[in-house]
């Protein structure tokens, strides 16, 4: 790998030991992917550092022990630096105000406390969430970035034209430290034409519709496949494909996608493919529609519902709100939870906007900095769950033994108040 005067700097350890170790990791990884170079970065979205379930368990005496360890692959404990880079904390495994729900032990509340203040006093803003660019941390189009958690990833590519590929824990760790990370894969021009073209030949408006397609998809397409989606008619919104990119990034590995004339590198579906045939032409009609929404219910046998769980991706403040209108003069059935997550920031402001407080007083809770899928937590004694996400559905009963039943947002809530699935069936 060719390197920048001030990369090679960095590396024979001009700023120290542990970024010297972070670039070493970055030339190591770098070379195994074939990157010719590094490119500077100053948006790096990586995990808790030191406070998650995976790292306590592991067993790191310190944060810089663990940041050698697990971040830096350093053989020895080395003194951790501030960043470099902009650097963001995504979710994490604990909801600071209601871990209690959670069944965390207080010792484990205490060293992800802990973990926190670390990462702040190194400079990492702790946004807490897997949706950064519904908080403040909004890539430009051609930014180069370093993000982890693959349903950001998809949204910043696709729909803002930013440029990252699904980063690691040490990647990400060594890109804060050093602002570099390697250029390959989806950072390279070339490398974000569309490659299949899905035809799309029915409705696609509602939330469940962009989740039922993404998922369709992400089934269809090989890892490094780009897809072009064509025919749709009604413009989406930042949930619809956050919906749409976080399902087909769980059911597959799609990291890109074009919508023509929606998302931002292209207007047309020529455009979209640069001019070339694609590789594969896909129709997404009313029975591939069935096929997806039977394969996200495939896991469901029991009406009765134990849990609802509504924000994955982390939910909008719009998303909110509507929960607490579905909600309005009901009440949540004494035998079903209702859990809405959201991002730290916007749980804020929803309590002041007395959103919180509606879902507490019908008996739901909203909660942030993390999810089921990721704090592998569900309510005592969980059979079966309902939700609107297609990844969470996707996830939640391959780890954590339940069933699982996916529909609208009104067939959630409605589940959440009767404590009975009545929603569509595959
Ligand atoms: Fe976010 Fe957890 Fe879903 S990380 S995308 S809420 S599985």
């Amino acid at each position: 790998m060719r390197l920048a005067d001030d990369e090679k700097a960095m590396l024979d350890g001009a700023q120290g030991e542990a970024v010297a170790a972070a670039m070493d990791l970055l030339v190591r990884y770098g070379e195994v992917l074939g990157a010719e170079r590094l490119v500077d970065t100053d948006n790096v979205c990586g995990a808790n550092l030191f406070g998650s379930r995976h790292s306590l368990v592991c067993g790191s005496p310190t944060p810089d022990a663990a940041f050698s360890e697990h971040s830096l692959d350093a053989p020895t404990v080395l003194t951790i630096p501030p960043v470099k880079a902009q650097s963001y904390q995504l979710i994490g495994p604990m909801d600071t105000k209601h871990w209690q729900v959670q069944g965390l032990p207080q010792a484990e509340h205490d060293e992800i406390v802990a973990s926190e203040r670390y990462n702040a006093e190194h400079g990492i803003h702790l946004l807490n969430t897997c949706t950064p660019y519904q908080v403040g941390n909004v890539p430009l189009k051609g930014e180069h970035c370093a993000w982890m958690e693959s349903s950001a990833v998809v949204y910043v590519n696709s729909v803002l034209g930013a440029r990252t590929n699904v980063e690691g824990r040490e990647s990400t760790g060594a890109a804060m430290l050093t602002g570099k990370i390697p250029y390959w894969g989806l950072h390279l021009e070339e490398n974000r034409r569309g490659t299949h073209l899905v035809e799309v030949t029915t409705p696609v408006e509602a939330n469940l519709d962009w989740g039922l397609l993404g998922y369709w998809i992400g089934e269809q397409v090989p890892e490094e496949a780009i897809p072009v989606v064509d025919g749709i008619a009604a413009t989406p919104d930042l949930v619809r494909l956050k919906h749409f990119g976080a399902a087909a990034a769980s059911s597959g590995g799609v990291e890109m996608y074009h919508v023509p004339g929606i998302t931002a590198e292209a207007r047309t579906v020529e455009e979209a493919l640069a001019g070339r045939a694609p590789v594969q032409r896909l129709r997404y009609g009313p029975a591939e529609r069935r096929e997806a929404h039977a394969h996200l219910n495939a896991t469901a046998r029991d009406d009765a519902v134990d849990l609802v769980m509504i924000g994955c991706p982390h939910a909008t403040l719009g998303q909110i709100r509507d929960v607490v209108r579905l909600l309005e003069g009901r009440r949540v059935h004494a035998d079903t939870e209702l859990w809405v997550f959201t991002p730290r920031a916007l749980r804020h402001v929803a309590e002041q906007n007395g959103y919180a407080r509606a879902l507490e007083e019908a008996g739901a809770l909203l909660m942030s900095d993390t999810c089921p899928a990721i704090g592998q937590f569900l309510p005592k004694g969980t059979r079966v769950i309902a939700t609107d996400s297609a990844k969470q559905v996707h996830y939640l009963p391959a780890i954590m033994n339940v069933q699982g039943w996916f529909g609208t947002l009104t067939e959630c809530v409605d589940a959440a108040v009767t404590g009975t699935w009545r929603g569509e069936r595959p």
